[in-house]
């Protein structure tokens, strides 16, 4: 399979109807869910020529530590339905081809596990702000001691969105795989139904501020004024994300946010984007429109589900190689060459008729 396309198709025929629709769900109409694929596509790129590019590298870094390339694993819950790998394959995948990824707190291998199969992956810990917060404060702790880098804590659940096919098919996450990072003394997960409405503020995210010194990032900020205000609350990072389209349905595709909440940032965090990264030219349009990073959801759970940890590290080659094939025909021989004025929206092209 030598197509993204491809292994998605896969995935949908071969995953049980369950984990399908899982995976594949995205809220109510699914409006934002396709529009953060056809966005990109409403994007066009201004190649410069006669650059004389021999020498090329993807090489970047974020928060600080070196990655081989600006294409990260973003946390998808319950791995292990895709493949009894689970978290695990993804980790190792992340660690052959030199890029982060995050980890979900619905995840079914636990932190301290996937910290032991790939101690020296950069790892960081996507963090559900729940309801109880001694589980929570437990979960900052746990990540800090097993290794993680920083933590991102995902903004946008304040409830889970509603989803068609998963109310259809009533879903739950398995028993079998349990949620090992939430177990009570008992091995019980009580939240096999999703995360409880958890009455977060930004107080929280001082408080989780105050409880570690790992860099704090926030994924699911949609607006330049909430990006603003998390400047002010001394986040090192902001995650422009609309949860892969399955929360707040109708929502704008994460990309066409990204220039406002970069110019409104102003170098003031990082800031990565995921959403409908389906190609190497989407990479470069994100990273020309002010990303640090892309990261990567549904694509990881398909990769997975062709063939493990092996299957992940075809898809990112895959994404990697039409990236570098991207840059060079856009006259980029590194990360800082891409820029802004290699981006435009059709609408451009008639704006003057
Ligand atoms: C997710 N996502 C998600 N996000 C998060 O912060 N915690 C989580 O546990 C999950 N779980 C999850 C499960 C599944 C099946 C999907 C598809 C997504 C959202 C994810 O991190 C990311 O924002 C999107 O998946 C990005 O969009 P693409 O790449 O799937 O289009």
């Amino acid at each position: 399979m030598n197509r993204l396309l491809q292994f998605e198709k896969y995935a949908h025929q071969r995953l049980p109807k369950l984990a399908r629709d899982f995976y594949f769900d995205g809220a109510c109409g699914e409006f934002t869910l396709k529009e953060n694929e056809s966005a990109f596509q409403r994007l066009k790129l201004l190649p410069r020529v006669l650059r004389g590019i021999s020498e090329l590298t993807t090489e970047t870094s974020i928060l600080g530590v070196k990655i081989a390339m600006p294409i990260c694993i973003a946390p998808t819950a319950c791995q292990k339905m895709a493949h009894l790998d689970g978290e695990i394959a993804t980790v190792k995948a992340a660690k052959r081809m030199g890029t982060c990824m995050t980890l979900s707190t619905f995840s079914t291998c636990s932190l301290e596990e996937v910290s032991k199969s790939a101690p020296d992956c950069l790892r960081w810990f996507q963090l559900y702000i729940v309801s109880d917060r001694h589980i929570t404060k437990d979960l900052v702790l746990r990540a800090k001691t097993a290794g993680f880098k920083a933590l991102v804590i995902t903004v946008d659940t304040e409830v889970v969105g509603i989803k068609y096919a998963s109310t259809e098919n009533q879903f739950t996450y398995p028993q079998q795989f349990g949620l090992p990072n939430l177990q009570d003394q008992d091995g019980q997960s009580p939240f096999l139904n999703g995360p409880y409405e958890a009455a977060v503020t930004w107080k929280d995210i001082d408080w989780i501020k105050s409880l570690t010194d790992l860099p704090i990032v926030l994924k699911g900020i949609l607006t330049a004024q909430d990006a603003r205000e998390a400047v002010k609350h001394g986040v090192s990072g902001i995650w422009v994300s609309n949860h892969g389209g399955r929360q707040l349905d109708t929502v704008p595709a994460a990309i066409e946010v990204l220039p406002e909440i970069a110019k409104a940032v102003d170098n003031k965090a990082e800031i990565y984007v995921d959403g409908g990264v389906r190609y190497g030219t989407d990479v470069l349009k994100a990273i020309a429109l002010g990303a640090r990073a892309v990261f990567i959801g549904r694509p990881v759970l398909w990769g997975l589900t062709y063939n493990g940890e092996d299957g992940v590290c075809r898809v990112l080659q895959l994404l990697l190689d039409e990236f570098k094939v991207a840059m060079k025909l856009s006259g980029c021989a590194s990360i800082s060459d891409i820029n802004h004025s290699l981006v435009v929206h059709q609408s451009h092209f008639w704006s003057n008729l």
